[in-house]
């Protein structure tokens, strides 16, 4: 059976107080019901340590929304995985299209990342997706096809129980618009088989998550789709109501 995982991707948002204040009301929905589904929440590095003391009361996990590709030493500005693991987080996300469009981030930047967050035994949220140029010229499987290729199909196979991927389509991102129901099935779908040929171990353990406007209206839909295992939700995690609304739809 494949893990349903619901993760808030909070990107550069909250103050420390709002912070603590929704991981906290996502702490007491949690701890009140207890649902099936895992629960993620990826505040800015600097949070992760304040909400530590807060995750060890609750069943949520902690994520980072990045990491350097360098162990340490004199990388200013940079926070690495070791330093993420040590303030608590369980997860990292790596390859969201706003590190790789902002930051440049390319494949092989991305390798070094993961393979330096898996040495730290930290769990991965791989990020993939095409633009909408590539889904309207009709390369929104081969875009995604050599994301995966470049990156997660170099990792060695005993790693690749460490990873999620999350079908994030870059035009849906903060638009408000999401990928139909189809679209993302369609897209979970190819990249199962593509993990089945190269890992067929894991293609039915691996969650594939979906992210892209995904909000407390069409999250039920989505998450009932044979191959859309969660979702990481940015702009509708910022809210306690909408993300627990969320929460439940994952079951
Ligand atoms: P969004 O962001 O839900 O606001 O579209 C999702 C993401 O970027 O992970």
């Amino acid at each position: 059976m494949r893990k349903k995982i619901v993760a808030g991707n909070w990107k550069m948002n909250l103050s420390l107080s709002d912070a603590l204040e929704l991981s906290s009301e996502v702490s007491h929905y949690l701890t009140k019901s207890k649902p099936a589904c895992e629960v993620i929440l990826a505040p800015s590095f600097t949070f992760l340590s304040a909400l530590k003391s807060i995750k060890e009361k609750s069943c949520f996990l902690l994520s980072a929304q990045d990491c350097s590709a360098a162990a340490s030493g004199a990388f200013t500005g940079e926070v690495s995985a070791m330093q993420i693991k040590s303030s608590g987080a369980d997860y990292v996300i790596i390859g969201h299209s706003e590190r790789r469009k902002y930051h440049h981030e390319g494949n092989e930047l991305l390798l070094e990342k993961i393979h330096r967050a898996l040495a730290e035994n930290l769990n991965v949220i791989f990020c993939c997706g095409e633009t909408i140029e590539d889904r309207n010229s009709g390369h929104h499987f081969e875009t995604v096809q050599e994301q995966l290729t470049r990156v997660i199909f170099k990792i060695h196979e005993s790693s690749i129980s460490k990873l999620t991927i999350a079908y994030e389509p870059v035009w849906a991102i903060g638009t408000g618009v999401t990928a139909s129901d189809n679209q993302a099935q369609e897209m979970h779908a190819f990249i199962r088989l593509l993990i089945q040929e190269k890992f067929p171990d894991h293609a039915d353990t691996m969650s594939i998550l979906y992210g892209g406007s995904c909000n407390e209206k069409n999250a039920a839909a989505l998450f009932s789709c044979p191959d859309i295992d969660g979702g990481l939700i940015g702009g509708a995690s910022l809210k306690a109501d909408s993300f627990i609304e969320i929460i439940q739809a994952a079951g």
